[in-house]
C-alpha cells in the first residue's frame, strides 16, 4: 500500500468526485426515493428487516468472497488505518451481512435487506462504475427451495413494479459441494486440453476452472460453447433442489430461462444462482441484478452452518434501463404553496412553519426581494398556490391566496390558511 502523498494544494482536479464515481443531484435524485421505498415497501412486505452495516470491513470479511474474482484480487480499495488494521471498502454486500451475522448470532431463518455503496476499482463506463449502489436481500438459514423462489419473486416483482418490461430471468444451478468439485475435475480436464487458447489464464483455470465460464471474451466463445455443462453433473439432492425452484418460479407465472453457463462471479456461490438482465442495456453492463446461493459460506466465515441465499440489484444500472425503457421519470419537484412576503416581519417565518407543521410542503424567498421576483420564484417551484402577505390585508387579519394555474385570487383569514389550503388540496388530489 502507497503512503498518502500529503498537503498538496486542490486543484480542478481533487474537486472533482473521484473517477467513475457519481455524485447524485436532485431532481434525478428523486428517482432514487421513489426507487429504495418501493423497494423497501417490498422487502417488508416479504417478512425482511433493515441491516445497516459499515462501509468498511477487515479484509479477511472479503477474503472468501473470491481469491481468485478480480473484485478482490485487483478491485478491491483497501487501506490500513492508523490503528495498523488492514481494511476494505466494501465491494459487494453478501460478506458484512454474513459477519454480521456471525458476530450477532440472531435467530434464523434472518431475513435482512440492504440499501448500500459499494466499490470495485474497475474501468468506468456506461452502467459500470467504481463506486455503484445496490438494494438486496438475504436470508440467513434456510435451504428450502421456496426460499429460492421467493427471492427471485421478491426481485422480479420490484422490477415490475417500476415498469421494467425488457427483462429476462436466467437461472442456473451450481450444485452442492459433491456435484461442484465432479464437476471442477472435468472441466478443469477440459480446460487443459485449451491450454494454449488459454494461455496465462490457464493458471485461474487450474485454482478455480469455474471462474472461466462467464467469461465475455470473443475468441474464446466456441471453447466455452463446448465447454462441459454443470446441470449434467448435478446429483440427486441437487436436481432435485433445482426442479422444485423451477416448479415453483412457474407456480407463479415467474418466466425464465435456464443459462448453463451462468456460474456468477463470487466464489462463495452453491446451488441456485440467478441473474436478471435488461434488454435495452448494452450486453457487457446489462445484468440489473442477481444473486444465489450460499450455503457454505457462514460456516467457512467461522459463524454455525447456515445455508442462506440473497441477491443485489444495482440502483444506477436499473435506472439506466428505467431511462432506456421510459419509465420511472423523475417527479418534478413541487411543493404546495409558495408564501410572497410583502411585508417583511416575522409572519413569512410563522405561517410557513405553520403550513409545513400541517402537513404541507412549502416554500418562500428570501431577502426582501421585490412582489415580481418572488412570484417568478413561486412558478419556479411548481406551486400550486402562492400565500401572499400584504400589509393591508394583514391588518385586516387576511392573507390573499392565489391558484397558480388559473390566476384566481381569493382573500382568507391568516388563522385559516393551512386549513384552507389542506382542503384545496385534497379536493385535487381526490
Ligand atoms: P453482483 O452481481 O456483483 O452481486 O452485483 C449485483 C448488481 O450490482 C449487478 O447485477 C449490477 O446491477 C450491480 N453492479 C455490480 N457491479 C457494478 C458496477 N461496477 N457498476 C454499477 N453497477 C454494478 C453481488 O454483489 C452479490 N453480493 C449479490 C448477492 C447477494 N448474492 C447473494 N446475495
Amino acid at each position: 500500500m502507497r503512503r498518502m502523498p500529503t498537503d498538496r494544494p486542490a486543484t480542478r482536479e481533487t474537486m472533482r468526485a473521484p473517477k467513475g464515481m457519481l455524485d447524485v443531484l436532485p431532481p434525478e435524485s428523486a428517482r432514487w426515493t421513489e426507487l429504495v421505498a418501493r423497494f423497501a415497501t417490498r422487502a417488508q412486505r416479504f417478512g425482511y428487516g433493515l441491516i445497516v452495516t459499515p462501509i468498511v470491513e477487515h479484509y479477511e470479511v472479503f477474503q472468501r468472497v473470491g481469491e481468485t474474482t478480480d473484485v478482490v484480487r485487483k478491485e478491491m480499495y483497501e487501506f490500513v488505518d492508523r490503528g495498523g488494521r488492514h481494511l476494505a471498502l466494501r465491494p459487494e454486500g453478501t460478506a458484512p451481512v454474513v459477519r454480521a451475522y456471525a458476530q450477532h448470532r440472531p435467530t434464523t431463518p434472518w431475513k435482512v435487506w440492504y440499501l448500500a455503496p459499494n466499490f470495485r476499482a474497475e474501468q468506468p463506463q456506461a452502467g459500470r462504475y467504481r463506486q455503484h449502489w445496490q438494494v438486496g436481500a438475504e436470508v440467513i438459514g434456510l435451504d428450502d427451495p421456496d426460499v429460492d423462489v421467493e427471492i427471485i419473486e421478491l426481485v422480479h416483482g420490484f422490477f415490475r413494479d417500476l415498469g421494467l418490461r425488457d427483462v429476462r430471468l436466467l437461472i442456473n444451478s451450481m450444485g452442492d459441494t459433491e456435484s461442484r468439485d465432479r464437476y471442477r475435475a472435468v472441466l478443469l480436464d477440459y480446460w487443459r486440453s485449451h491450454a494454449s487458447l488459454l494461455g496465462n489464464d490457464m493458471e485461474r483455470a487450474e485454482t478455480n476452472p469455474l471462474r472461466i465460464l462467464d467469461s465475455k471474451r470473443p475468441d474464446w466463445h466456441d471453447m466455452l460453447e463446448r465447454a462441459p455443462q454443470l446441470g449434467e453433473y448435478l446429483n440427486d439432492a441437487s436436481a432435485a433442489h433445482f426442479a422444485r425452484v423451477q416448479e415453483g418460479l412457474q407456480l407463479l407465472g415467474v418466466e425464465f430461462e435456464i443459462a448453463p453457463r451462468l456460474v456468477r462471479g463470487f466464489d462463495y456461490y452453491t446451488s441456485t444462482v440467478f441473474e436478471f438482465a435488461s434488454g435495452a442495456l448494452d450486453a457487457a453492463q446489462n445484468a440489473i441484478g442477481g444473486g444465489g446461493r450460499y450455503d457454505r459460506l457462514a460456516e467457512e466465515m467461522g459463524a454455525p452452518a447456515a445455508p442462506s441465499i440473497g441477491f443485489g440489484i444495482g440502483i444506477e444500472r436499473v435506472l439506466l434501463a428505467c431511462d432506456a425503457e421510459g419509465v420511472l421519470p423523475a417527479p418534478p419537484a413541487r411543493v404546495d404553496a409558495f408564501v410572497i412576503d410583502l411585508v417583511a416581519t416575522h409572519e413569512a417565518l410563522l405561517l410557513l412553519a405553520e403550513l409545513r407543521e400541517s402537513g404541507l410542503a412549502a416554500d418562500r424567498s428570501y431577502g426582501s426581494r421585490t412582489m415580481k421576483r418572488q412570484m417568478a420564484a413561486a412558478d419556479r417551484s411548481g406551486a400550486g398556490w402562492a400565500v401572499i402577505i400584504g400589509e393591508k390585508e394583514l391588518a385586516r387579519g387576511l392573507v390573499s391566496i392565489r391558484d397558480l394555474a388559473s390566476g384566481e385570487q381569493v382573500e382568507v383569514p391568516r388563522l385559516e390558511v393551512a386549513a384552507w389550503l389542506r382542503m384545496r388540496k385534497d379536493e385535487r388530489t381526490s
